[in-house]
């Protein structure tokens, strides 16, 4: 089964918004493997953004995400990849369409609410970054 990498980011944590965006998830029949509120190290960081390295905005975004708690999830479903980033919107809230997380919650690029992988071999990095292997539940959904 596909799985993702999600991750409410401080200001979404903040702005208590984990509870709604865990149950927009819940709701579309998506299922939640792996979860924990946790601080991030500048080293976890810097690893999870290293794609973004040379860009001007790098520094600003590993001192945003050092600078509170994250809630990071794994989440598992069909097609979970690419609907999670739909049901995200647009990286820039300004794009992004009303009914998306971000169209919904978020004015600016930097502070967007959540982050999630952007294809399945990000997924797969950003899974075995942020979560040990049994730190992800396999568990049948009876109901
Ligand atoms: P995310 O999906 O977590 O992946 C990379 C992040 O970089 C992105 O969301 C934005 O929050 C952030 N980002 C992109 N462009 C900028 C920018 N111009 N200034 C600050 N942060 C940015």
């Amino acid at each position: 089964m596909e799985k993702t990498f999600l991750m409410v980011k401080p200001d979404g944590v903040q702005r208590n918004l984990v509870g709604e965006i865990v149950s927009r998830f819940e709701k579309k029949g998506y299922q939640l493997v792996g979860a924990k509120l946790m601080t991030v190290s500048r080293e976890l960081a810097e690893k999870h953004y290293a794609e973004h390295k040379e860009r001007p905005f790098f520094g600003e975004l590993v001192d945003f995400i050092t600078s509170g708690p994250v809630f990071a999830m794994v989440w598992q479903g069909n097609n979970v990849i690419a609907n999670a980033r739909s049901m995200m919107g647009k990286t820039n809230p300004a794009d992004a369409a009303s009914g998306t997380i971000r169209g919904d919650f978020a004015t600016s690029v930097g502070m967007n609410i959540i982050h999630g992988s952007d294809s399945p071999e990000s997924a797969e990095r950003e899974i075995a970054l942020w979560f040990s292997n049994d730190e992800v539940l396999a568990y049948d959904k009876t109901i």
